[in-house]
């Protein structure tokens, strides 16, 4: 599949190009153009050196989602308005997935709770009707998924209301060497998923742990 992932210069935009690009093609989008095709190199070269054939290409956010099958929304919390609005007049009947996770740092972390009860709900108000949104890979850290050659033994829950798009979402989970796709509910319980984000923060920051993840046993 074509998959942009729009801040694919970012950390996790960058950790899921490398794990995709081995079986799909991927697009990097930026903010600037010149940023995106520097971040595409330098994951093909990452690729090549590992022994991975790979097509990434970079181009700016919005011709970014015209060529693509697959959006993920990569950016921090405080952009996806700005974002969005850039991309709008490229939206047809793509699936986007967000990852957004709104928290922020007041002692420990905490979740910050958007207006409409999540990112994923802010966001598929501000989607028009034709694109898919389902919301997933909020509980997997960056760094684990830079790790091309680990196995990442953990869960990702996923939430939305079009069960096709929940499916080819999950296959693109399982993508990712032992990563499981669970689904969570539809759209509006994004919140009880993303709100697990800053919990994992604070329980590595406390117990000197790096990079958790979930697993449902
Ligand atoms: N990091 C993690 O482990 C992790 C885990 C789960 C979920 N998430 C979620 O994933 C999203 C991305 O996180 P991240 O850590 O990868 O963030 P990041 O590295 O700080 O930023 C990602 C990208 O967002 C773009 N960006 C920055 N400022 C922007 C602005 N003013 N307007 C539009 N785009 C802007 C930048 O791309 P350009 O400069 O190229 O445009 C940047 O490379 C966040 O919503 C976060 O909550 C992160």
């Amino acid at each position: 599949m074509k998959i942009a992932i729009l801040g694919g210069t970012g950390s996790i935009g960058g950790g899921l190009a490398l794990r995709w690009a081995m079986g799909h093609e991927i697009i990097i989008g930026s903010r600037k153009y010149e940023k995106a095709e520097l971040t595409a190199d330098e994951y093909i070269k990452v690729l090549e050196e590992a022994g991975n054939n790979c097509t990434i290409s970079g181009c700016a956010n919005a011709d970014a989602v015209k060529e693509a099958d697959i959006i993920v929304l990569s950016v921090p919390y405080e952009h996806i308005e700005s974002t969005i609005e850039t991309i709008k007049p490229n939206l047809e009947n793509q699936i986007v997935i967000s990852i957004v996770v709104p928290m922020e740092k007041a002692g420990c972390f905490k979740y910050k709770t958007p207006l409409s009860g999540s990112a994923a709900m802010q966001i598929r108000n501000l989607l028009p009707n034709g694109v898919k949104l389902v919301s997933a890979f909020h509980n997997v850290s960056a760094k684990k998924l830079y790790m091309i050659d680990k196995k990442l033994d953990m869960d990702v829950f996923i939430c939305g209301d079009d069960d096709k798009a929940n499916n080819v979402v999950c296959k693109l989970v399982k993508d990712i060497n032992k990563l499981k796709p669970l689904i969570a509910g539809p759209l509006e319980v994004s919140s009880m998923v993303e709100s697990l984000t800053p919990l994992l923060v604070n329980l590595a920051i406390y117990n000197k742990m790096k990079h958790l993840g979930i697993k449902c046993v």
